[in-house]
């Protein structure tokens, strides 16, 4: 069926606009840099920075990667930043989530320099967002998806958009995004969380859905009004006795069934995702930009 959204093929796309902007910036003597900071072995935050480092590097990045032991105090996370944060070589810094339990996640992002969070976690940056200050940085994730509909040409003026999910990093910036007066925004925009009563009944308003809640498959036909614009942002991992590993990943959205009835649907793999290192090397070259008095927006 022709109503997939090709994350893959944005994404690339947006890389060559980026490794553009990296010539424009070496022609000139400056590489960017970006800083990679990992605490313990998770697993998965092993493979993600693995492949932020691997396509860095092919857009003529130059980066690093700092993986520190788990049992590390924040006070030395906190210091290393600091570091980095003084070293005017680094243009952005990315600590990878999740971070140790012993660790408060909002007080590390608050000590990234705001011109150097190209994750936009920094209080400043959530808040520039949230006034429509566009001199910030804008998270990811939800930066990718909205660069999604903006590519898809999605109808976002006045569109009824609900957003499952009310997470910092993806639901809230998400709903921030689409609400803002202006260009590629405008929307009336619903945020369905685990408390919300009929969630049915909302979903089955909407243009566009954007599921961020983690919940495996949550988003069924039966939630989906014929025709809207279905974004799938979840990654679960569920155990499947068939697969070799004993496990497989999973979306928020029952794709097969809600498929046929969606005007357009990001695949999982293959959407969302690829979006996310697309942005975050995007928002590393701005940092470069505005770091050494070339900035655009
Ligand atoms: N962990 C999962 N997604 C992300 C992300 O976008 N940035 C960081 N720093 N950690 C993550």
């Amino acid at each position: 069926m022709q109503n997939l959204i090709d994350g893959r093929a944005i994404a690339q796309q947006i890389h060559a606009e980026t490794a553009q902007r990296v010539a424009v910036l070496k022609a000139r003597g400056v590489t960017p840099g970006l800083v990679f900071i990992r605490v313990g072995e998770d697993p998965a935050s092993q493979v993600y920075v693995g492949m932020k480092e691997k396509k860095s590097a092919e857009l003529g990045l130059h980066s690093v990667t700092r993986v520190l032991p788990e049992m590390t105090t924040q006070a030395e996370l906190l210091a290393l930043i600091d570091r980095f944060n003084a070293d005017p070589q680094w243009h952005g810094i990315l600590v990878q989530a999740p971070l140790p339990k012993h660790m408060d996640q909002a007080t590390v992002y608050a000590h990234v320099a705001p011109t150097k969070d190209v994750d936009g976690f920094h209080p400043l940056n959530v808040g520039k967002l949230m006034l429509g200050d566009p001199s910030g940085f804008v998270s990811c994730t939800p930066g990718g998806v909205h660069e999604l509909l903006i590519r898809y040409q999605v109808p976002l003026a006045g569109a009824e958009v609900v957003v499952l999910g009310r997470g910092n990093i993806v639901g809230k910036p998400m709903a921030s995004i689409l609400m803002q007066k202006g260009r590629h925004a405008n929307s009336t925009v619903t945020v369905v969380h685990s408390a919300t009563r009929d969630v049915q009944a909302h979903c089955l308003r909407a243009d566009v859905i954007i599921a961020a809640m983690g919940v495996p498959e949550f988003v069924r036909a039966n939630m989906v009004k014929p025709g809207a614009v279905v974004i799938d942002v979840g990654v679960n991992r569920v155990a499947d006795p068939t697969a070799k590993s004993g496990t497989r990943l999973v979306g928020d959205v029952a794709f097969a069934e809600v498929q046929p009835k969606a005007g357009l649907i990001t695949p999982n793999p293959g959407g969302v995702g690829p979006m996310t290192i697309a942005m975050l090397l995007a928002n590393t070259a701005r940092a470069a930009e505005m770091a050494t008095g070339s900035a655009r927006r």
